[in-house]
């Protein structure tokens, strides 16, 4: 059978830097959305789980704190825009229910997992100690998700719908965040 020529990844034409850029960027954002998930729900059962992910975010962000400075990468001039949106979207799905905030964990989570992939892909044999931080917290991201739909995501009102624009956003926001 004759093979369908490979669609290129996402992130095949990326630079190093950029990718560094977008994934410091992305791990802000997911601190953000935790934040403003906890700051609604605090107290409330899914508290804990929240926080559990929201540790691990900022223990990704922190190696992109580095790699930031070791690498001398000019960080995301839309931190102040994903500081406020990435609280806001958190915030306003937890305000909405439990299970809405899972919808929104699992279409971000879902977001971000296409993304290191995309970035795995591009970066084929290349940066093999960056390639494994990728790769490492790529599974964190799938486990996340995998919490967030055990907890009810898809049964979320809405979902699929909610689903769809968060995924979209994130999209946007990732390809935002390479270039400015
Ligand atoms: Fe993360
Ligand atoms: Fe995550």
């Amino acid at each position: 059978m004759p093979r369908k020529p490979k669609p290129k990844a996402p992130g095949a034409n990326t630079s190093i830097e950029a990718m560094i850029r977008v994934d410091h960027a992305g791990e802000y954002g997911a601190v953000r959305i935790y934040e403003g998930q906890l700051a609604v729900l605090k107290g409330r059962a899914a508290a804990s789980t929240i926080r559990h992910m929201v540790e691990q975010e900022q223990r990704h962000l922190k190696t992109f704190d580095r790699l930031i400075n070791e690498r001398r990468v000019r960080p995301t001039a839309l931190e102040p825009v994903w500081r406020i949106a990435g609280f806001a979207l958190g915030a306003a799905t937890a305000l909405m229910g439990e299970r809405v905030a899972f919808a929104c964990t699992a279409a971000v989570e879902e977001a971000i997992d296409e993304h290191y992939a995309g970035q795995i892909e591009a970066l084929g044999e290349g940066e093999p100690d960056f390639k494994k931080t990728v790769e490492d917290f790529r599974a964190d991201e799938a486990a996340h998700r995998q919490t967030a739909l055990d907890n009810g995501a898809e049964s979320a009102p809405g979902y699929r719908l909610l689903s769809s624009a968060i995924k979209a956003g994130c999209r946007v926001a990732i390809k935002l965040s390479e270039k400015i």
